[in-house]
């Protein structure tokens, strides 16, 4: 199966309908989307990506209002930030209505709901009548695409459609919020900083931290995973050639490296911008002929957070 890179959202529509997959734009990162109201629809989610079954979906809806359709209840906490950042890069993990078929949330009672910010997502969901369940589109355990040519790389053949939306902007998936003893905790690290949360209800815990975090499956240690090695946090090139090294660095270049094997994320020291590019930097690099990429530490602030936190798994 030959996969389009387009804008026809009509079509995309049509496919969707038909029970076919169609790689969608977001903010965040691309995703995968099915209709999730429908269980075999999903289940070739599973097959496109080789994700295995324990790894619950997050559901794309197109409103605030339109959460009531899917769970069955929203805590406070989950109110006030729903108001503050939907549409955006966040996810709330909630209880699930039993209209969300098992599949889509691995047989858990609760649902990841998220509200794209993307507007060729918009019209998607304004024209369809069910939501959908979108992964990143990328094979399970590689790196997530932030363009429609990195979805067309790693998944031309299992696919038919990619709606083409640009560079997704933030380049880092949504931040996600559940509950855990009827207290708000941060599931997964992304493109809304947890201070920004915070601000919104309260200091709350962040427990990101993988197998032996039962609530958040999908957050294994090691993802988001190149094919060359990464080592993360030490700047340390010896025994290298320098004509093997490739660099991920904040602002800084480093003197004896090639140019060209050097991605410096923001030279104006802005994480916003590391993170909107941090997934396109790994995957040039994994494209080069080089042996190993060195990635430096950010500051662990904002989403310097979420960018340590992918290297980190990265590197594992
Ligand atoms: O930005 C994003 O969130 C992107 C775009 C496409 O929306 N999507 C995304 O999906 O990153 P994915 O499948 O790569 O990550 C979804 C993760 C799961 O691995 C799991 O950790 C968590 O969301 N998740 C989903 N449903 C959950 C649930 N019911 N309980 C706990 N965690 C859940
Ligand atoms: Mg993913």
């Amino acid at each position: 199966m030959q996969a389009t890179i387009g804008s026809d959202i009509l079509y995309a529509k049509q496919l969707l309908i038909a029970g076919e997959l169609v790689a969608i734009p977001t903010e965040t990162v691309y995703g995968l989307a099915a209709n999730a109201l429908d269980a075999e629809s999903v289940a070739n989610i599973f097959i496109a990506k080789d994700r295995p079954h324990f790894d619950p979906l997050i559901v794309h809806v197109k409103s605030v209002e339109a959460i009531n359709d899917y769970v069955i209840d929203i805590p406070q906490w989950a109110e006030k930030l729903a108001a503050e950042f939907m549409p955006g890069p966040l996810t709330l993990v909630l209880k699930k209505k039993d209209c969300i078929p098992d599949i889509v949330t691995s047989g858990f009672a609760t649902v990841g709901i998220r509200i794209p910010k993307h507007p060729l997502i918009h019209e998607l969901l304004a024209k369809l009548d069910f939501p959908l369940a979108a992964p990143s589109a990328n094979p399970f355990g590689y790196i997530s695409p932030t363009s429609a040519q990195h979805v067309y790389d790693q998944l031309n053949g299992k696919i038919p459609y990619i709606i083409d939306g640009g560079v997704c902007s933030v380049g880092i998936e949504s931040t996600i919020v559940g509950e855990v003893d009827e207290k708000p905790v941060i599931l997964r690290l992304g493109g809304t900083a947890p201070e920004d949360i915070w601000k919104i209800i309260g200091k709350c815990e962040v427990r990101t931290n993988s197998s032996s975090n039962p609530i958040n499956p999908g957050s294994l240690e090691h993802h988001y995973a190149p094919k060359h090695k990464l080592v993360f946090g030490e700047m340390n090139f010896s025994g290298y050639d320098v004509n093997e090294i490739g660099i991920i660095s904040f602002q800084k270049e480093y003197a004896d490296i090639p140019k060209e094997q050097q991605y410096i994320l923001s030279p104006s020291a802005d994480l916003r911008e590391a993170a909107q590019k941090i997934f396109s930097a790994m995957r040039s690099l994994d494209g080069m002929d080089i042996k190993i990429i060195f990635a430096e530490h950010f500051p662990d602030v904002g989403l310097g957070r979420a960018i340590n936190d992918r290297l980190k798994r990265a590197s594992a």
